[in-house]
């Protein structure tokens, strides 16, 4: 008997108790909760030729944008096309092969055609939004799901999964209210969708609403941060809420605090950027943050010569610098390159926008400022294209502002300090930037 996911779509290769498991594993995945890879692999060891288990085991290595996970992908895949597929199963191998390649664009593109001919597949929806997610492709983290949703009905295994990635896709096209309003429906279906408690952190973030912000996490604490893999994330944006209102202590505490970020603890990717970013801005903001670069810095040794990820290699400066390791930070410059002169999208990437950032991050540590403006400048209304939110790329124009502040620039300090309190009348910080800049002597 032909095996179904939970939205109907067949499972070549699938046994009652395999289909059982990946139902699990699609699960845990879609809220980022428990071990998805543990579940899937229990599906794998039951039914070798289950084509989708190694579909959904490809994505988990590949969505982190770990460089280590390029290897077990690849060998899910190979044992993926040994087996007999449907044509939509192929697609999503195609997909796999594609961001195998390091053609993420091309991946995005192929799973967006698994999901118009399948608009209930759930996985290739998500794992399409998590590659826009990854080259920055706003309008396709909101338009992919959009296209879907007609299909999907209130009631549908993985329905509140659907409204989560519609919440954050309009979030990050900027139509907050209908943000919001999806996202606590999602939550209201499933409280443990952390994807769904996500996109309503990061309208409120956007809004400046900080007050909101750490009332809004606060609530079901519990359904967001335990046994979550992606509870880092969450305790980042409680703790930019934090930072917002210019507490530092508390930023500080959940930086450290293991079950929280962890900060310079962790060593998975998605963990070290949020590390990496909450330690610039404090840096930024002139917080002495004592030895916590050295083993943050340690944590990304590793990847300094990897160059697969623009973005990453952008937060790994960010540590390098900070800690003073100048000798990694001009590694990482040297492998983007060799990134440059290779294939796929992450070339057309760090020569667009990766390099310029890096290179600006680093003038900013080396007190070079005027040098960090100029860099940044031609490339931040550009910078989505190296992936990442509109929240994690605030760090650009947040570096820019002290860089204007601290070259003693006070016209253009004040043009960018402005811009910023156009879009975030209400906060505290703008205030003390426009302080700043009314401090600083103006241009003769
Ligand atoms: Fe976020």
């Amino acid at each position: 008997m032909i095996q179904k996911d939970e939205q109907g779509h067949a499972l070549s290769g699938a046994d009652g108790e395999a289909a059982a498991a990946y139902a699990a594993a699609q699960r845990q995945f879609s809220c980022y909760v428990g071990d998805p890879v543990g579940t899937i692999d229990a599906a794998i060891a039951r039914r070798p030729d289950f084509v989708m288990a190694h579909a959904m085991r490809a994505y988990l290595f590949l969505l982190g944008a770990e460089p280590a996970g390029f290897g077990p992908a690849r060998e899910s895949y190979a044992a993926a096309r040994r087996a007999a597929a449907d044509d939509r199963e192929r697609g999503h191998l195609t997909a796999i092969r594609h961001f195998l390649d390091g053609n993420l664009a091309q991946a995005a593109r192929t799973l967006e055609d698994v999901a118009i001919a399948h608009p209930t597949d759930l996985l290739a929806l998500q794992a399409g939004q998590l590659t826009d997610f990854l080259i920055g492709d706003s309008r396709m983290l909101r338009d992919r799901i959009a296209r879907a949703l007609p299909a999907w009905r209130p009631g549908m295994p993985g329905y509140h999964a659907v409204l989560g990635m519609h919440a954050f896709g309009l979030e990050e096209t900027g139509l907050y209210a209908r943000a919001e309003a999806t996202g606590k429906r999602a939550l209201e279906i499933e409280p443990r969708d952390g994807w769904a408690k996500h996109a309503v952190a990061h309208v409120i973030e956007m809004q400046c609403r900080p007050a909101d912000g750490i009332r809004f996490m606060n609530e079901n604490l519990a359904d967001w941060a335990e046994d979550s893999f992606f509870s880092v994330h969450n305790w980042w944006h409680l703790a930019l809420y934090h930072l917002e209102l210019g507490d530092i202590a508390t930023v500080l505490a959940l930086y450290d605090d293991p079950a929280k970020i962890k900060g310079g603890q962790s060593p998975v990717i998605f963990d070290m950027l949020d590390a990496s970013a909450m330690l610039w801005r404090l840096m930024l903001r002139g917080v002495d943050v004592g030895d916590r670069w050295r083993p943050l810095a340690d944590a990304w040794e590793p990847y300094a010569r990897s160059g697969l990820f623009a973005f990453n290699d952008a937060h790994a400066v960010m540590a390098f610098a900070g800690a003073g390791r100048h000798d990694l930070v001009e590694a990482v410059l040297a492998a983007e390159e060799d990134a440059i002169r290779g294939a796929g999208d992450n070339a057309r990437i760090t020569a667009e926008v990766g390099r310029p950032i890096a290179l600006g991050l680093a003038a900013f540590a080396s007190g070079d400022h005027r040098a960090a403006l100029d860099l940044l400048r031609p490339v931040r209304h550009i910078s989505n294209r190296f992936g990442g939110s509109h929240a994690q790329r605030d760090i650009v124009d947040l570096t820019m502002i002290e860089a204007a502040l601290r070259a003693g620039e006070q016209a253009t300090a004040a043009a960018l300090v402005a811009e910023r309190a156009d879009l975030r009348p209400a906060s505290p910080f703008t205030r003390l930037l426009r302080d700043r800049v009314e401090t600083l002597p103006a241009a003769a």
